[in-house]
C-alpha cells in the first residue's frame, strides 16, 4: 500500500486538529487558536497551542509538537498505518488498498470487528441484567469498584450453549465461528462429509467476560473467567483473523497513552494485576495472555518506553518467566532499549500486594527494579555451584554464551566488558592490608549526633559540607537489604536504640523508607521499652503504618527468621554488619570514582595501585552485599 503526499496532505485537511485533540483532553478557544494543558508534560497553566489552519500543534512549554498523525502516534500510541486509518475513517476518505485481496481481508475484518463489538455488547447487557447476578457478587468481592468495571469493559456470558448465536444471529454463524464466539464441533474434521452435522454452541458459557482490546480500543478477543473454582480458570478466544496472541498485549490501548505521561510500562502476569494496578493509579501496566513475552511483544512495548519494567512473582515459576523473557530479549537489544526486572514478594501477584499492602507496597517493589544485566548476571551466579575452579569456568562460559546471544556489536562489546569485569572481580581481585579495609568501615558519616532542637524533639545530624555519597538504595540488591534491615528493625525494635549512630547516618534515596527510618529512630529515644505493636500504634495509620505492616507481612523482607530471635547477641551483630555494608557501598563509590579520577590525570605506579585496591574493595563490598541481599536468613 502507497500513501502518496498529496493523499496525506489531503488527510490532514479535511482533519480538525482541535476536534481531535479535544476528544482526549480539555481544549479552549483562544483568538485564533486553542490552548490546553500539555498532555506531554505536567502543567497548570496551559502552554500547548493548536493551530487549525495550519494543521500544528506545539507546546511552549516541553517543546512537543506535530501534526494530527504526529498527535495519533505520539500521544495515542498508534502505530502510523494505524493512525492513518483511524484518522482516514474519522475524515470519511478511503484508505488506497494495495490489491484487491487485501481489499476483501479488510472486508472481512470489518465484518468480524461489527460480531465483536456486538458481543462485547451482549456481555455487558447481561452482566448489568438478571443472569448477571453472580458476576457481580464475584467483582464485588474482588474489591472492583464500577468505574474499573466499566472502563475494562467487564461482561457477563450466560450459561447456555446458544444464547450468544441466538441474540447474534444477524451475522450468521460462519462469522461468528470465525470470530471464535462459537464452537464448530465438526471444524477440525477438513471434510465432515460423510459425519452427521453437530450444531455449533457458544463457546463462553456462565463466565466473567474480559474484553481484549486492539491498540485502538476495538474489542478482538475475551477471556472469561470461571466465577470461583474451576477448571480452567480461563478460557480465551481461540486465534483469528483479529487476534494473535503472540502479538497483543492486554491493556495496550489504556496503556500506551498513560505510559506516556508516566513514563513507564509495567508487564505483569496476568489479567486482574492489570486491573488491580490501574485501580490502584497505575495506569500504565499490561499483560500477555497466558504465554511467555514473545519477540513481537517486547518490540511492542520498546514502542511505548526504552526500559519496560517486567514485574513477576517473586516464586521459581514467576522467575522462571523473568529468565525467558530476558534470554528472549538478548538478540534485539539495541543502544538504550532493555528491560528491567522487578521482583514481587514469594506468593503474592500484585492484585494480592495492593491489596494486603496498598499501592505503596507496589511503587517500592517497582522502584527496587534492577537491570537486565545485573538479572541475569545474578541469575548465572545463583543456578550452579562455584567453588571448583571448572565450576568457576563453566560461569565463564554461561556469561559468554549470554554476550553471544546479542546481536548489536556495541550492545554485545558492554555485555562482554561488564560481565568480564565482574567476574575477575569476583575471582581474581587482591586480599587487601587491613588498614586499607578500616578507611572504609564504621558507618558512614558517623561524626554527626542526634541532637534536641529548643522544643525538645530530636534532629538528625547534618550530613558534612561536600559530601558527594549518593543515597542508598539505588540498585535493586541495596533497596533489597534495606528493606530487611527496616524489617528486622521492626520486629526487634529494642535493636535500634544500640544502633542508632549508625542507622542516622544512611542516606537513604527512598522519601518513605527514610522517613520511616527516621520515625523510628526518633521513637527509639522514649523511656518505654518499644515493641513491634507499641511501635506500629505509634507510627499512626498512614502510608508510614501501611509500609511497616506490608514489611512485617512479606516473606521477602526477612533478615531475622524467628529462630535467631532468641539469640540477640548474634542477632545485634549481624544487624551491625548488614548495616555497615549498606553504609560503606556510597562511600567506596565515591572512592572508587576519586581515585580513577586521580589516575587518570596522572598515571603514576602509586595511583594506579591506589586505584585497585579500592576497586578489589568495591568488589568485595558488592559481593558481600550481594551475598547479603539474597540470602534469606542473614541475621
Ligand atoms: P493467573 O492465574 O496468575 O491469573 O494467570 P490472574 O490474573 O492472577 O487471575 P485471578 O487473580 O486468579 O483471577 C495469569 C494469566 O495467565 C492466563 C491469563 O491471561 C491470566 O491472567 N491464564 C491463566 C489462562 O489463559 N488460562 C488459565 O486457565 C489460567
Ligand atoms: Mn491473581
Amino acid at each position: 500500500m502507497t500513501l502518496t503526499p498529496q493523499w496525506l496532505d489531503e488527510l490532514r485537511a479535511r482533519t480538525s486538529l482541535s476536534t481531535l485533540i479535544g476528544k482526549t483532553i480539555k481544549v479552549t478557544k483562544a483568538g485564533r487558536e486553542y490552548k490546553a494543558c500539555c498532555p506531554f508534560h505536567n502543567e497548570k497553566t496551559p502552554s500547548f497551542t493548536i493551530n487549525d489552519e495550519k494543521g500544528f500543534y506545539h507546546c511552549f512549554g516541553c517543546g512537543a509538537h506535530g501534526d494530527a498523525i504526529r498527535w495519533m502516534t505520539d500521544q495515542r500510541g498508534l502505530p502510523f498505518m494505524e493512525a492513518v486509518k483511524e484518522l482516514a475513517a474519522t475524515a470519511g476518505m478511503d484508505v488506497p488498498a494495495a490489491d484487491p485481496r487485501a481489499a476483501k481481508r479488510a472486508e472481512q475484518a470489518r465484518g468480524l470487528h461489527d460480531a465483536m463489538a456486538a458481543a462485547q455488547g451482549f456481555f455487558e447487557e447481561q452482566l448489568g441484567g438478571i443472569d448477571g447476578g453472580e458476576a457481580r457478587a464475584y467483582l464485588g468481592k474482588r474489591g472492583i469498584s464500577d468505574a474499573t468495571r466499566r472502563a475494562f469493559g467487564f461482561g457477563y456470558s450466560p450459561d447456555g450453549r446458544g444464547r450468544l448465536k441466538t441474540a447474534l444471529k444477524d451475522f450468521g454463524e460462519p462469522m461468528l465461528v470465525e470470530a471464535g464466539l462459537l464452537i464448530d464441533p465438526d471444524g477440525a474434521e477438513p471434510d465432515g462429509g460423510k459425519a452427521k452435522k453437530r450444531d455449533t454452541y457458544d463457546r463462553f458459557r456462565g463466565r466473567l467476560m474480559l474484553p481484549i482490546r486492539d491498540i485502538r480500543g476495538r474489542v478482538i478477543a475475551f477471556g472469561g473467567r470461571i466465577l470461583g473454582a474451576g477448571e480452567p480458570k480461563y478460557l480465551n478466544s481461540p486465534d483469528t483473523p483479529l487476534f494473535d496472541k503472540g502479538r497483543t498485549l492486554y491493556n495496550i490501548d489504556r496503556a500506551s497513552p498513560a505510559s506516556r505521561s508516566t513514563g513507564r510500562v509495567i508487564v505483569v502476569e496476568g489479567y486482574m494485576d492489570v486491573i488491580a494496578l490501574a485501580q490502584a493509579g497505575f495506569g500504565e501496566a499490561v499483560a500477555p495472555l497466558g504465554t511467555a513475552l514473545t519477540e513481537h511483544q517486547i518490540e511492542r512495548l520498546w514502542k511505548m518506553v526504552e526500559v519496560p519494567l517486567l514485574c513477576f512473582d517473586g516464586d521459581s515459576a514467576g522467575q522462571k518467566a523473568a529468565i525467558r523473557a530476558a534470554t528472549r530479549a538478548l538478540p534485539l537489544l539495541r543502544p538504550g532499549h532493555s528491560l528491567a526486572f522487578a521482583t514481587l514478594p514469594t506468593g503474592q501477584d500484585p492484585d494480592d500486594l495492593i491489596r494486603a499492602s496498598g499501592r505503596q507496597a507496589m511503587e517500592s517493589v517497582l522502584n527496587g527494579a534492577e537491570s537486565l544485566i545485573e538479572r541475569l548476571w545474578k541469575h548465572e551466579m545463583s543456578v550452579a555451584p562455584l567453588d571448583t575452579p571448572e565450576q568457576k569456568a563453566a560461569l565463564k562460559q554461561r556469561l559468554r554464551a549470554i554476550s553471544d546471544a546479542i546481536a548489536h556489536p556495541d550492545v554485545r562489546a558492554h555485555y562482554a566488558h561488564e560481565f568480564r569485569e565482574r567476574y575477575d572481580a569476583l575471582f581474581f581481585a587482591r586480599r587487601d592490608s587491613a588498614p586499607a579495609q578500616q578507611r572504609f568501615q564504621g558507618g558512614g558519616n558517623s561524626a554527626g549526633r542526634w541532637q534536641r532542637d529548643k522544643r525538645g524533639n530530636w534532629k538528625p545530624p547534618i550530613p558534612p559540607v561536600g559530601s558527594e555519597a549518593r543515597a542508598i538504595g539505588a540498585s535493586g540488591m541495596e533497596q533489597r537489604l534495606l528493606r530487611a534491615i527496616l524489617a528486622a528493625l521492626l520486629r526487634h525494635p529494642e535493636q535500634i536504640a544500640p544502633h542508632r549512630e549508625m542507622l542516622s547516618a544512611l542516606q537513604i534515596g527512598d522519601p518513605l523508607l527514610a522517613q520511616l527510618l527516621a520515625a523510628m529512630i526518633s521513637l527509639s529515644f522514649r523511656k518505654e521499652t518499644v515493641e513491634t505493636q507499641a511501635l506500629l500504634t505509634i507510627l499512626g495509620q498512614g502510608e508510614l503504618y501501611n509500609m511497616a505492616k506490608g514489611m512485617l507481612r512479606a516473606d521477602a523482607f526477612t533478615l531475622t527468621p524467628d529462630r535467631m530471635a532468641t539469640d540477640p547477641d548474634r542477632l545485634a551483630r549481624d544487624l551491625e554488619e548488614a548495616v555497615r555494608v549498606m553504609a560503606q557501598g556510597p562511600e567506596l563509590e565515591t572512592a572508587l570514582v576519586e581515585a580513577t579520577r586521580r589516575f587518570e590525570s596522572d598515571f603514576s605506579e602509586e595511583n594506579f595501585a591506589e586505584q585497585q585496591r579500592v576497586r578489589a574493595l568495591k568488589a568485595d563490598h558488592d559481593r558481600r552485599l550481594a551475598e547479603l541481599a539474597q540470602s534469606e536468613d542473614i541475621v
